[in-house]
């Protein structure tokens, strides 16, 4: 059952660039089952049409505060009343700083004044704007006031700025949106995360390892606990905190990693496999420290197991996720991963260049049977959130 069914959503959108995305926001909701209605800003008018709103809402969008027809119609009361809850985004500085100091003087300002229903912001701004003092200063006020604060993420920004203080992205804010109504869009699921690189020894002191930071897993780990599922993150050896609320095992090598991970998923619903599992491993590890006494050496290696397709070959199979780093023709090779693995979605990255592992950023292609999406560079938290949104819908599709 999804949480936001026959939910009321008031969305209220202000004046900032980041106002093209609520259209796209709007339809989302409605796909999750809410029924949502608008309230603009004058400024937000400047960035998107009323008309555009109508449109995808399937409803009046609300504008004017002292006017006799909108009263007539359904006014300010009437609006703070029928939200379930009420969501500003994008979230301006200058909205920031009224909803903060309780202004009531726009139509929007005054439903946030007149609701009892919980009141959501996802900020946006450029990074200078949201880093000031008064923004800073607002933003504690309005955590005080119990305001729940969506975002911001960081990135590239419209006006060129790379920084904090781009509004999440449309499913991430239906992801959190739903976690309000008590139940997350994984609430009472099990979900394990595979993560960082594997270790495979060479001899008590040497061993081949890879780039892989674990950040990415660490982040799905996180955005899979935050929509309410059991998490159990299976990692190699990485230099991370342990996210909050989950379960953590440790291993060093890919064969250590098989077993935690074969272990786990027995009773889990969704398997994310984002370790970059070494393929190969010596195959017969030297006791002892190897010594310079030759002028070549060479190390034998072996296949290691595929974890990702023995999770997929199980009988009672989780819904499982790989992913797949390639330096070219992602799309293809990542499609025959999906195809060869028995996958039921995979995420395809460039590596290299700035891009994938050891960096904050990342772009993902989501592949599935008969199906993929883009999701635009951005935090690997963002893009976690966004994956784990897609996975639960996907996984409530299914039943
Ligand atoms: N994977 C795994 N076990 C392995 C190797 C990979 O579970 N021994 C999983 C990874 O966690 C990832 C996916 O398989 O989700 C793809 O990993 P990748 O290294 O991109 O592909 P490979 O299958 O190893 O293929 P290749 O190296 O030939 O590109």
């Amino acid at each position: 059952m999804n949480a936001l069914a026959n939910k009321h959503i008031l969305l209220g959108v202000t004046g900032g660039i980041a106002a093209y995305k609520a259209p796209e926001l709007v339809r989302r909701l409605r796909d999750a089952g809410a029924d949502v209605r608008v309230v603009l800003t004058d400024a937000a008018a400047a960035f998107v049409t009323p008309l555009t709103l109508q449109a995808v809402s399937g409803r009046p969008v609300h504008q004017a505060l002292l006017s006799a027809e909108a009263e007539s119609g359904m006014g300010h009361i009437e609006l703070a009343r029928w939200a379930d809850l009420i969501l500003i985004a994008p979230a301006t500085a200058d909205f920031m700083a009224r909803l903060a100091h309780g202004f009531a003087d726009d139509l929007l300002a005054a439903c946030c004044r007149a609701s009892r229903a919980p009141l959501a912001i996802a900020p946006a701004m450029n990074a200078g704007m949201w880093e000031n003092a008064a923004t800073q200063r607002n933003l504690r006020q309005l955590v005080d006031d119990a305001v729940r604060v969506f975002g911001p993420a960081s990135g590239s920004q419209a006006c060129g700025e790379v920084g904090e203080g781009r509004m999440l992205e449309p499913l991430e804010l239906v992801a959190l949106c739903a976690a309000q109504f008590g139940a997350g869009a994984l609430a009472g699921r099990r979900v394990v995360v595979s993560a960082g690189p594997t270790f495979e020894d060479i001899d008590p002191v040497r061993f081949i390892g890879n780039r892989s930071s674990g950040r990415m897993g660490y982040a799905i780990a996180q955005a899979a606990r935050e929509a309410g599922a059991e998490v159990t993150l299976v990692t190699g050896p990485v230099a991370l905190a342990d996210p909050s609320g989950v379960a953590v095992q440790r291993v060093r090598s890919a064969l250590q990693m098989r077993d935690a991970v074969l272990s786990a998923v027995a009773t889990a619903d969704v398997y994310v496999g984002t370790a970059a599992v070494a393929d190969y491993r010596p195959a017969a590890p030297a006791g002892r420290k190897i010594k310079k006494d030759r002028d070549a050496l060479s190390v034998e290696l072996i296949r290691n197991p595929d974890i990702l397709s023995e999770v997929a070959a199980l009988q009672r199979r989780p819904f499982t996720v790989g992913f797949a780093a390639e330096t070219d023709d992602v799309l293809a090779y990542a499609r025959r991963k999906l195809d060869d693995k028995r996958l039921d979605l995979i995420a395809a990255n460039t590596v290299g260049a700035g891009l994938g592992f050891e960096t904050d950023d990342n772009a993902l292609t989501l592949l599935w049977p008969g199906g993929q999406r883009e999701l635009a560079r951005a935090s690997k938290a963002a893009l976690a959130r966004a994956l784990i949104a897609e996975i639960a819908e996907r996984l409530h599709a299914r039943g």
